[in-house]
């Protein structure tokens, strides 16, 4: 699970891309006895005068003059949506004076009074001096503009001289570099922006899938400002990169850049050794990870193995989480001669991998499981269990104390297994006090397994321990040592 800090910011960046519209901030308020704008300003389309075989919409300010009166200190937005204007160019003016043409800052006070990407004019911390009967939003068509005038009022606020924190909240006020979807080469380097006309400039934050990038190592991931730079990119930097500009308001803008890491194919095996019998179902089984998509093959003795023969199944391309398939091959009645070493390769044009397993009929290694104190204390009984798809034929176990160089060799009794399952026991008696290690092996039809873990025990229990069966309070050290060793041996064969 996410941290809930990290967690509240996703629940925010989601509700983000729901609810982020213009908030209404400024406090609309008619003059008293305001009455509509004359139009006069406001241009009618002349089509005649594009009306040159080519028919080209002409200009026009959708927007409506409004006029606002606010306190000193508000944040205003004077609107001014305008289409067609490709081939024109658009300006604010205030009293005759240009504040923007374009995107271009004809105003000293650019930082305070800012052009939106749609053309709105905001007035963060508006004074009395903002005051104008003649905000003028203009497409400046020769000869004659089209033109929009806003009326502002600011009055002076008496009583609270602390202003509310400026609440600019818009959606697509973040321009993303250099696209929305970029594809990158493995072992490549690439660098997103996200850049805002947002004034004062917000800290923008950085997630590479909904993580905050401070998790990642800075020699990795370097955040500059509005960029992020991925320095040597690998597969596990695909995906979704949102930017989000801090602005302090409860719905920050944000934005979203896709990743998407070319790498060549890496395969995982969920067992590299697959144990089996004659007769039986056999499953040899590759997670291949890769953009684009690998093409696999399985081979076997260096032959390609292909659905036809018989007895084997492929299923390609099962889907995993995050551009991995699971590729499975089935031999459905497995004989001896499917014994042996197989492959599989994963090749897409980023390059190749390739994985070996082996599919063997022999036991599988023997697993420690337990070890007990003799009733008299003189000793021990370890315990093992195994795997095979064949009767076992016989046990060889051997042990010897740290330091000899001669090992003692027995064969424990050969019992049925339920199953596939054979458990072995074996009392090791007198044993001398020192570190012992111990080792078995079994055998079936197909041949040897391969030697367990070395097993690591101690014979250094108390050996005059007065022993009288039924005294509990005698007896319980012999317990406690019991469970010491059987603790001992849990220990060493998670190891
Ligand atoms: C708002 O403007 C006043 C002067 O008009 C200035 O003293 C004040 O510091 C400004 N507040 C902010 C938050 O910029
Ligand atoms: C990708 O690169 C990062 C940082 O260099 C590294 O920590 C990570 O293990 C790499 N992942 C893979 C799948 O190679
Ligand atoms: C593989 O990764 C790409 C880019 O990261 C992504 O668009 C695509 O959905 C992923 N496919 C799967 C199956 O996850």
């Amino acid at each position: 699970m996410l941290p809930p800090r990290i967690l509240g910011l996703l629940v925010l960046l989601l509700a983000v891309q729901g609810l982020c519209k213009p908030s209404k901030s400024t406090e609309e308020l008619d003059y008293e006895g305001d009455t509509p704008f004359d139009e006069e300003d406001e241009e009618e389309d002349d089509e005649e005068v594009d009306n040159t075989g080519i028919a080209e919409a002409p200009p026009q300010i959708l927007s409506q003059a409004i006029s606002i009166r606010v306190k000193a200190g508000s944040t205003v937005k004077l609107p001014c949506q305008v289409v067609h204007t490709d081939n024109y160019v658009f300006a604010w003016m205030k009293d005759d004076k240009y504040l923007y043409v374009e995107s271009q800052a004809h105003t000293e006070d650019y930082k305070r009074i800012v052009r939106l990407p749609d053309n709105t004019l905001v007035i963060y911390n508006a004074s009395v001096e903002d005051s104008s009967d003649n905000y003028k939003c203009s497409i400046l068509r020769n000869p004659d503009p089209i033109v929009l005038t806003h009326r502002l009022l600011v009055e002076r606020s008496h009583q609270d001289p602390v202003s509310p924190p400026p609440q600019h909240s818009h959606k697509g006020i973040i321009r993303v570099t250099p696209e929305r979807k970029v594809d990158v080469e493995q072992g490549h380097s690439i660098t997103l922006g996200c850049e805002t006309d947002i004034q004062p400039p917000p800290e923008i934050k950085w997630f590479i899938e909904s993580k905050k990038v401070d998790n990642y190592n800075p020699d990795d991931v370097i955040v500059d400002g509005n960029f992020i730079t991925i320095k040597r990119v690998n597969e596990s930097f695909s995906g979704l990169y949102q930017c989000l500009a801090e602005d302090g308001s409860k719905t920050p803008p944000m934005e979203a850049i896709t990743v998407v890491v070319h790498y060549k194919p890496r395969i995982e095996v969920e067992k590299s050794i697959v144990y089996s019998g004659a007769g039986m179902e056999s499953e040899l089984t590759c997670i291949v990870s890769a953009y684009p998509e690998a093409i696999i093959s399985w081979h076997k003795d260096e032959r390609k193995l292909t659905h036809k023969k018989g007895s084997i199944v492929m299923h390609h391309g099962i889907g995993m989480k995050g551009n991995k398939t699971k590729h499975v091959l089935k031999i459905l009645h497995t004989s001896a001669r499917d014994f042996g070493e197989y492959k599989c390769r994963a090749e897409n044009p980023n390059g190749h991998d390739t994985k070996t397993i082996f599919l063997t009929g022999v036991p599988s290694p023997a697993k420690i499981y337990g070890a007990e104190m003799i009733n008299d204390d003189t000793g021990l009984i370890l315990k093992w269990r195994l795997e095979s798809y064949s009767p076992i034929n016989e046990y060889k176990l051997q042990y010897r104390r740290k330091g000899d160089k001669e090992w003692n060799v027995v064969k424990p009794e050969v019992k049925d297994g339920t199953g596939n399952q054979f458990m072995i026991e074996y009392p090791i008696r007198d044993l001398q006090p020192g570190s012992y290690e111990a080792i078995l092996k079994a055998r079936n039809t197909f041949g040897w397994s391969m030697e367990s873990e070395p097993h690591i025990f101690n014979g250094d229990y108390p050996p005059d321990l007065p022993l009288k069966e039924n005294s509990a309070s005698v007896r319980s050290p012999g317990i406690l040592l019991a469970l010491i060793l059987v603790v001992l041996s849990c220990a060493f064969t998670t190891l």
